[in-house]
């Protein structure tokens, strides 16, 4: 039987230490009592304030790094670090109220689409990204924490979602350029998120990118149309739009590397497999080429080849501007949470009736 020394230092020789046999836990009592006795001399107000990771502790996390290590995947019922847990529940929350607060900006459009095909598709579209926002929240909740708490955390302005939705759609091209550029960046950065190592996420996101790569295409599609076939207004209506869009489309990566306080952890860990420079740099490389098709200009006089690099070089980010809208000082921040806010409240009757309705069949079952 192989026998495995647990990771504790300097308290007993090695002999003597606690050891983990055949994937069990066997303590030495007298290492155990050195262990606790240690912890019983602190002061009562450390003891409770600092929490003393166990024996058992320090080896299930030593077997959840292997796991990471080894690129498996962790599912809703193994042992994670609390840190995990949190880090993880921060990032697909806000990533499901931003699939729902996304619905905001092209909802604004049904009623305006230009034909039914178009309207057909939008409403489609606009539909796919409140149920991006279900399977999201439903992998949040295998962490423990309830949709209401998520969606209590957003009304309340304590949970962030993509600073991308706080700008405005002022024309019908802002509908294709969302679906180009706003999708484009999506699916950049969620096609890698398949890969994460918390699998109810990755399982979310495989049928999510699948969606999101539809969304963009009818959005390039839409905006070809007009470029193509459309009247110079119509091709002046998409320039603008691109022009708008563009740069809070980069920002939509998150900070830059070396500015990104969760990156190094969430990379680690196999949270996010690629960086939020890299992620952008793919963007704009894959982006600038579309461009030339639809035949707009990408509004960055420094956006350039780069032959050395084999890569485009392109002007510097405003993040003072990026930091205001993530901070609730965008354009329309105020606007879509007042919007969600009152979608919930209105929607208060459903959720009742859908209770009492569930309430009524187990009465009936128990009955039967
Ligand atoms: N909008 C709002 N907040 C952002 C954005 C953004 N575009 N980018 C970064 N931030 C926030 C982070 O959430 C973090 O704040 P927090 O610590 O309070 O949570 C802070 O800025 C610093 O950023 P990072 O350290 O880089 O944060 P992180 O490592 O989580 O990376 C990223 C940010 C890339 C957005 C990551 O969370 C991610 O990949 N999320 C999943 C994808 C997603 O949410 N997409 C939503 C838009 S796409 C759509 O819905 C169609």
């Amino acid at each position: 039987m192989r026998l495995r020394r647990l990771p504790l230092k300097g308290a007993l020789p090695a002999a003597q230490q606690s050891r983990i046999r055949g994937g069990r836990l066997v303590l030495n009592r007298k290492e155990f009592a050195m262990y606790t006795q240690a912890m019983d001399q602190q002061p009562k107000e450390e003891r409770e304030r600092k929490p003393v990771r166990s024996v058992e502790e320090v080896e299930l996390e030593r077997r959840f790094d292997a796991k990471i290590d080894a690129g498996d995947f962790i599912e809703a019922k193994d042992w994670m670090p609390e840190h995990y847990r949190k880090t993880l529940l921060r990032q697909i929350s806000q990533h499901a109220h931003s699939e729902i607060v996304g619905m905001l900006p092209e909802g604004n459009w049904i009623t305006r689409a230009p034909t039914l095909k178009r309207k057909a598709i939008l409403l489609a579209k606009v539909q796919d990204e409140g149920g991006h926002g279900l399977y999201l929240y439903a992998a949040a909740e295998t962490l423990g924490t309830s949709r209401d708490q998520m969606i209590d955390a957003l009304h309340a302005g304590k949970a962030k979602y993509s600073s991308i939705f706080n700008y405005p759609t002022l024309s019908w091209a802002d509908i294709g350029t969302i679906g180009w550029l706003v999708d484009g960046a999506a699916i950049m950065n969620q096609v890698p998120i398949c890969r994460c190592s918390y699998a109810p996420y990755a399982r979310a996101m495989i049928r999510i990118c699948r969606e999101e790569s539809f969304h963009q295409r009818q959005g390039f599609d839409s905006l070809l149309v007009m470029m193509r076939d459309g009247t110079p207004e119509q091709r002046a209506m998409v320039q603008d739009a691109v022009n708008r869009w563009w740069w809070p489309c980069l920002m939509m990566f998150g900070p830059p590397d070396d500015q990104s306080p969760n990156s190094a952890q969430g990379m680690r860990w196999g949270i996010k497999r690629v960086s939020n420079d890299t992620l952008r740099q793919k963007f704009v490389d894959a982006t600038a080429e579309q461009a030339k098709v639809l035949g707009v200009t990408l509004p960055d006089p420094l956006l350039k080849w780069n032959p050395e690099r084999e890569h485009h070089d392109f002007g510097p980010i405003d993040w003072a501007e990026f930091w205001r809208v993530v901070g609730g000082d965008g354009p329309c921040n105020r606007e879509r949470l007042a919007a969600r806010v009152k979608a919930w409240d209105d929607g208060a009757w459903v959720r009742d009736a859908a209770l009492a309705h569930a309430r009524k069949q187990v009465t009936k079952q128990e009955a039967a």
